[in-house]
C-alpha cells in the first residue's frame, strides 16, 4: 500500500512540477480549471502523505512489539532453562573447555556436598575428583571429540558411602563446530545396578539348575557342564573378548546339552554301545535345544551357539549345517572346551586321558575338529594356568609327529 501511495504521490508531485515550469515558460496564465487542479493535486498529496506516516507509524510499533516479545521470550526461555538446570533429578554440571566448572545444579550439591561457591570457576577434577583427570573421563572425550560420551564407575558420596554413577558429557557446540563447553549428567545408578545385579544372579541360579536338570538325566556326563565352562570362559577371556561375549559363552557352556532332555533315557544312559539309529537320536540334541531357546528372545545368541556346538571345523559334524568360521565363534570355543572336558573327565565306562594324551588328541583335531586359531587359544590358556600344561603343550606337535611315523 506504501509503495503504491509513494508512486502516486511522486506521479502528482511530477505533474505538478511540469505544469509549473509550463506555465514560467510560456508566460500562460492560470485558467480556474487549473487552479482547481492543482488545489485537487495538494489535496491528494496530503492525504497521500497521511496514509503512509499511519503506514510507518504501525511498522514503528509492530517493531517496537516485536523486539519486546523477543525479549519476554528470550527471558522466559532463560527463566525455564535455569529452572530445568536446577531442578532436574540428576545431577548436572556445565564444564569449560578448560575443565573448569561454569555451574552446577541442586541435585549435584546435594549428591556430592559441595556447593556452588566452591564449586564454581574451580576446575572440576579438583572439585570432584583427587586433583588430576580422572581416567577414562568422558568430559575430556567430550572436549576432544565434540561427540556424546558415556562412562560408568564407583564413587563415593557425601556420606562416604559407595555409589554406582553414569556419567554422561554431552559437548555444546559453537557454530563453527569447537566446543564451547560441555554438559556432564551424574546419575546415581546404585539401586538400578543391584537390580541388574539381583537379575543376573537369578538368571544365573535358573541356567544352573538347568545344567543340573540336564545332567542328573545323563549319569555319565557328571558335572560336565561346569566344567565345559570353565574352560570355554578361559578361551574367551584368553581372547579378549568383550564381556558381553564371555557371558554369552558361559550361559551357553552351562546349557549347551539342553537338548539332550529331550532325548529318551534309555538311549541317554544305554550301557552298552548304541546303535546307528540310536546314535541319531543323541544327534539330534543340539537341534532340539535350539527349538527350546531360540523362544527366548535375550538367549538368542545362546541358541545359535547351543545348535552348532558338534559342527566340526571340517564341515563332518552334525547337524551339518556350517563348516569353518561361519560356524558362530562362541560354538567353535565351545566344541574344543566340550572335548576337552570330556575326554580329561573319568566316565563310568572309561577313565579319564592323561593331559599328555588329552593335548595329543586335541592337536590331532586341528584344522578338522577344531578352529585352529581357537585351538592355539586353548593351549595358550592351559600353559598359563599350569605349569606342566605348559610344557606338553611345547612338545605336543613333536610327539604327534613321532606318533604319525
Ligand atoms: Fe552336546
Amino acid at each position: 500500500m506504501n509503495f503504491l501511495s509513494i508512486t502516486i504521490l511522486l506521479i502528482i508531485f511530477s505533474i505538478n512540477i511540469a505544469m509549473t515550469f509550463f506555465y514560467y515558460w510560456t508566460g500562460a496564465n492560470l485558467t480556474g480549471f487549473h487552479i482547481l487542479a492543482q488545489i485537487f493535486s495538494y489535496l491528494v498529496v496530503f492525504y497521500l502523505l497521511y496514509r503512509i506516516s499511519i503506514g510507518f507509524k504501525y511498522r514503528i510499533l509492530n517493531l517496537y512489539d516485536r523486539l519486546s516479545n523477543e525479549k519476554k521470550s528470550s527471558r522466559e526461555q532463560r527463566k525455564l532453562a535455569d529452572s530445568i538446570f536446577q531442578d532436574i533429578p540428576c545431577a548436572v554440571a556445565a564444564i569449560t573447555a578448560d575443565f573448569k566448572i561454569m555451574d552446577i545444579n541442586r541435585a549435584l550439591t546435594e549428591l556430592t556436598g559441595t556447593t556452588m561457591q566452591k564449586a564454581v570457576g574451580q576446575k572440576c577434577y579438583c572439585v570432584f575428583g583427587n586433583g588430576e583427570i580422572c581416567p577414562d573421563c568422558p568430559t575430556q572425550k567430550a572436549l576432544q571429540t565434540g561427540q556424546v560420551h558415556r562412562n560408568a564407575k564407583l564413587e563415593i558420596n557425601r556420606h562416604d558411602t559407595e555409589i554406582f554413577i553414569e556419567q554422561t558429557a554431552i559437548p555444546i557446540l559453537r557454530d563453527d563446530g569447537s566446543v564451547k563447553y560441555v554438559l556432564e549428567i551424574v546419575l546415581d545408578a546404585t539401586e538400578k545396578t543391584r537390580l541388574q545385579k539381583e537379575n543376573d544372579h537369578m538368571f544365573m541360579e535358573m541356567v544352573n539348575s538347568f545344567a543340573q536338570l540336564i545332567e542328573s538325566r545323563d549319569v555319565y556326563t557328571g558335572e560336565h557342564s561346569t566344567g565345559v565352562k570353565e574352560i570355554a570362559v578361559g578361551i574367551g577371556r584368553q581372547m579378549n573378548l568383550p564381556l558381553h561375549t564371555i557371558n554369552t559363552i558361559a550361559v551357553s557352556a552351562m546349557l549347551h546339552d539342553i537338548g539332550k532332555i529331550g532325548i529318551p533315557e534309555s538311549i541317554l544312559n544305554k550301557p552298552g554301545k548304541l546303535t546307528e539309529q540310536e546314535f541319531a537320536v543323541i544327534k539330534r540334541h543340539p537341534e532340539i535345544g535350539y527349538e527350546t531357546l531360540k523362544k527366548i528372545k535375550p538367549l538368542s545368541d545362546v541358541a545359535d551357539a547351543v545348535l552348532y556346538h558338534h559342527e566340526r571345523y571340517d564341515g563332518l559334524g552334525y547337524p551339518g549345517l556350517k563348516t569353518g568360521t561361519d560356524i558362530p565363534l562362541v560354538a567353535r570355543i565351545l566344541c574344543v572346551a566340550d572335548v576337552f572336558e570330556a575326554i580329561t573327565s573319568d566316565r563310568v565306562y572309561r577313565n579319564a586321558l592323561s593331559l599328555e594324551e588329552a593335548l595329543l588328541v586335541m592337536y590331532s583335531g586341528k584344522n578338522t575338529y577344531f578352529d585352529p586359531e581357537i585351538l592355539t587359544e586353548f593351549f595358550n590358556y592351559l600353559s598359563i594356568k599350569n605349569e606342566e600344561a605348559k610344557m606338553l603343550v611345547q612338545m605336543i606337535p613333536i610327539k604327534y609327529r613321532s606318533r604319525l611315523k
